[in-house]
């Protein structure tokens, strides 16, 4: 039996939706039906896919995909974004790079990216919409919520968690079954040794 490849739209056509559209490229399972941004520039493209539009195109364009990836990186906005595609009834599509690993028993929800190098591993449970990007290791049993960025060389050692909608700088290391709350900012290359609030 063919199995057909899923069509996937990719929402955001800066950097990051040019990795995106690479992993979307680089997955057995699907293929880059189109690329959308909300303020697309003049004759913009991503790796050979033209812009097609915004929210407008992809409205219209409805039923010429699967599914939709957001690949903006700022946190807020991807999930304004990933909000507003799911209330319009798109099916959120999760993306994980070929050159990723991720343990069976990790769970990843709707809409998230995984990207080359990076590690989920056994039990570890990842929000929607979040980012696990280049080489960042979410260890055993880690929580991430909806709408985190891992970016990328990040660890989360085992058992940490991560609450929405925050960014993990680069390099930065939470250590073991270190809590960190919603709508931080931990710092490229910091070590968080305690549970962070927003408050400290
Ligand atoms: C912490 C952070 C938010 C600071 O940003 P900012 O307020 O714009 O700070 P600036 O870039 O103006 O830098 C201010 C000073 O802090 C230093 N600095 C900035 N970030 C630093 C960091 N993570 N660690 C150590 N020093 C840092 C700068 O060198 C500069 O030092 P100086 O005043 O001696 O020249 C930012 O650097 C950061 O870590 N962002 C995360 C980025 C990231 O990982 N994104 C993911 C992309 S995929």
């Amino acid at each position: 039996m063919v199995h057909r490849k899923q069509r996937i739209a990719v929402f955001g056509a800066g950097g990051h939706g040019k990795v995106v559209v690479d992993a979307v490229e680089r997955s057995d399972g699907f293929v880059v039906a189109c690329v959308a941004d909300d303020r697309p520039l003049p004759g913009a493209a991503i790796l050979g896919h033209a812009v097609v539009g915004g929210r407008e195109a992809m409205l219209e364009g409805r039923g010429g995909f699967d599914g939709v990836i957001v690949a903006i990186g700022d946190n807020r906005a991807r999930l304004e974004v990933a909000g507003w595609l799911k209330a319009q009834g798109f099916a959120l599509q999760s993306v994980v790079h070929p050159a990723a690993v991720v343990a069976p028993s990790a769970t990843l929800g709707a809409g998230v990216l995984v990207m080359p190098g990076a590690v989920v591993n056994a039990e570890a449970r990842i929000g929607d919409n979040a980012i696990i990007n280049t080489g960042a290791i979410v260890e055993h049993d880690c929580k991430v919520g909806a709408g985190v960025h891992v970016a990328p060389g990040a660890v989360l050692c085992g058992g940490a968690c991560v609450g929405a909608g925050t960014l993990v700088g680069a390099g930065a290391v939470v250590l073991p079954g270190v809590r960190v709350g919603e709508s931080l900012l931990v710092k490229a290359g910091t070590v968080v040794a305690r549970n962070l609030e927003k408050d400290d």
